[in-house]
């Protein structure tokens, strides 16, 4: 391969990608860098009015960007949200499911212990993350199927390797989407191609909307005690930036990684290498 073959594997231009809970922090971030790959990139979340923000970021890059309405667990607004991206980019090539998150009423405190939480919160969370990449890989991949070539990139978390304290359901859900990635994996090279690939980032700890109460005290804006252990055991010493995620998702999506299917990359500044000592 020369370097000129080398420096086209970034380039997306005409690729047609879905972005599940594309209005969120770190789905925002990588529909942005899509976008000035050239890529053209759908935003799909159950409130699309939230990705306005980034229409103005759009505007000075080369690929384009629709919003689109899509609940991840409801069947039919991903068909309707299918129907509109044909009807924009003609095709789907590549999915990125990022719609996920946690539930207060689903997180233990010292005074709202394990033995109560309530069962609608773990549910949700068991359902957003899991089934919520689940549905949309099978309204998407069919497509994928049927051209027999595609892409799909799964969000994971830190708490699939171990599990976090406070977050059983979280952690089981996440667990669940790693394994969810490795058999879609396999399910695609065997039975449809080996040009699908399916793959998943882990990213580590990035302050956004669904951990914000976890990590910063409302008042203050301080870290918690919590926040404050995430840092000492994150050998890079800091949060995650959203950018941070940006070369490993090109990677992910892109010819870059043409023999690379069934993979969890870490992105997490070496939490998960570090044993605390
Ligand atoms: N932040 C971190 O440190 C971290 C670490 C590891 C993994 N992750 C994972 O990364 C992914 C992105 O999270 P984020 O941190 O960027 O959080 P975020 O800003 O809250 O983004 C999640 C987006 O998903 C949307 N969404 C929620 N339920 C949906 C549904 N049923 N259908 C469609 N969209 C839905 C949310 O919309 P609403 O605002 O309307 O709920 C939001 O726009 C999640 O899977 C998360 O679990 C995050």
């Amino acid at each position: 391969m020369n370097l000129e073959e080398i420096k086209k594997l970034y380039d997306f231009e005409g690729k047609s990608i879905i972005i599940t809970g594309g209005a969120g922090i770190l789905g925002g971030e990588i529909a942005c860098a899509l976008v000035g790959c050239g890529a053209n990139v759908t935003i799909m979340d159950r409130e699309p009015s939230l990705a306005d923000r980034l229409m103005e970021r759009f505007e000075t890059l080369c690929g384009r960007a629709i919003i689109v309405y899509g609940d991840v667990l409801k069947r039919d607004t991903l068909q309707q949200a299918a129907k509109q991206v044909l009807q924009s980019f003609g095709r789907i090539d590549c999915l990125v499911n990022a719609a996920g998150g946690n539930h207060p009423r689903a997180t233990t405190t010292h005074d709202y212990l394990f033995f109560n939480l309530d069962e609608e919160a773990l549910l949700f969370v068991f359902d957003l993350n899991l089934l919520g990449t689940i549905l949309p890989s099978q309204m998407f991949g069919k497509y994928m199927a049927e051209q027999n070539e595609g892409n799909i990139l799964n969000i994971s978390s830190m708490n699939a390797f171990r599990p976090l304290t406070k977050v059983p359901a979280y952690s089981a859900a996440k667990a669940g989407v790693s394994n969810f990635t490795q058999w879609l994996a396999v399910h695609m090279a065997q039975e449809y191609s080996p040009n699908i690939r399916v793959n998943a980032i882990a990213p580590g700890f990035f302050l956004t909307q669904q951990n914000r109460f976890l990590l910063t005290d409302k008042e203050t804006g301080e870290l918690t005690e919590r926040g404050k252990k995430i840092i000492e055991h994150t050998p890079m010493g800091r949060l995650g930036d959203p950018e941070d995620l940006l070369g490993a998702a090109l990677w992910l999506l892109s010819p870059a990684s043409s023999f690379v299917t069934g993979t969890v990359v870490p992105i997490d500044g070496g939490f998960s290498a570090f044993s605390g000592v």
